[in-house]
């Protein structure tokens, strides 16, 4: 992989909410490729965060995709809302949803890439049957829930076996290995080894002692470290 086909996904759990707008145009100032929307629904895990109307005020001001993490149980009917409101790509958990097969359907129908995550506790081989189905897997490197937490570091061998998976899967070698959660100046280098290519981080962006743009420039300068 090249330094350029890294991305860095800004995680907006960790934004503040109050300045929302301002947070994303840093983020993309400071060059993120990507923005991340954490929809958590109070049972599928223990949070509650935001939904549609805070998606489409989202989507007026980034100007890069927007990756909605559906930690939903049984998102099905609300898929087509997430996308009318600016979902670019929409990325359901394999452990929250009945039918996964019909779920990318609906993702698709609504026009929107999907992607499918797995809880640390969940094995790879459970993406095995949809592998060749999406273009990006996501591996949850804490329990969602909430930002902040630390890297789970038995979470570094899923990620080659998540590799593997794709790899055999699509032969043009093109897809995405996402990692979300922990994921700071420390923890980017070890997924990116383990093969990781594109990297969700709140934190570590939003909450950086030195604001958002050295928070972006840490990880970005990890990156290229590591790939020259
Ligand atoms: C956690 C969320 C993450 C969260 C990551 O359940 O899925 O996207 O925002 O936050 P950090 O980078 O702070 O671990
Ligand atoms: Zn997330």
């Amino acid at each position: 992989m090249s330094a350029n086909q890294a991305k860095i996904s800004a995680s907006l759990l960790s934004a503040d909410f109050g300045y929302l707008a301002d947070s994303i145009k840093s983020a993309e100032q400071a060059g993120v490729d990507e923005f991340h929307f954490d929809v958590m629904d109070g049972h599928f895990v223990p949070n509650l965060t935001f939904g549609p109307p805070i998606l489409e005020a989202v989507s007026r001001h980034a100007t890069k995709p927007i990756d909605v993490h559906v930690m939903e149980r049984s998102p099905e009917q609300l898929i087509p809302v997430y996308v009318s409101a600016g979902g670019d790509i929409i990325t359901i958990h394999i452990e929250g949803v009945a039918d996964v097969d019909e779920t990318i359907d609906v993702i698709l129908e609504a026009g929107a890439q999907p992607a499918v995550a797995i809880r640390p506790r969940t094995p790879v081989p459970a993406l095995r049957t949809i592998a060749d189905r999406v273009r990006r897997v996501l591996v949850m490197t804490v329990e969602p829930g909430f930002g902040g937490q630390e890297f789970l570091p038995d979470t570094l061998p899923k990620i080659n076996e998540a590799l593997s998976m794709m790899q055999d899967a699509h032969l043009d070698n093109v897809f995405e290995i996402a990692v979300d959660g922990g994921i700071k100046s420390e923890t980017i280098g070890p997924t990116l080894d383990a093969g990781a290519t594109t990297f969700i981080s709140g934190s570590g962006i939003f909450s950086h002692p030195n604001g958002i743009d050295a928070g972006v420039r840490v990880l970005r300068d990890r990156l290229n470290t590591a790939l020259s």
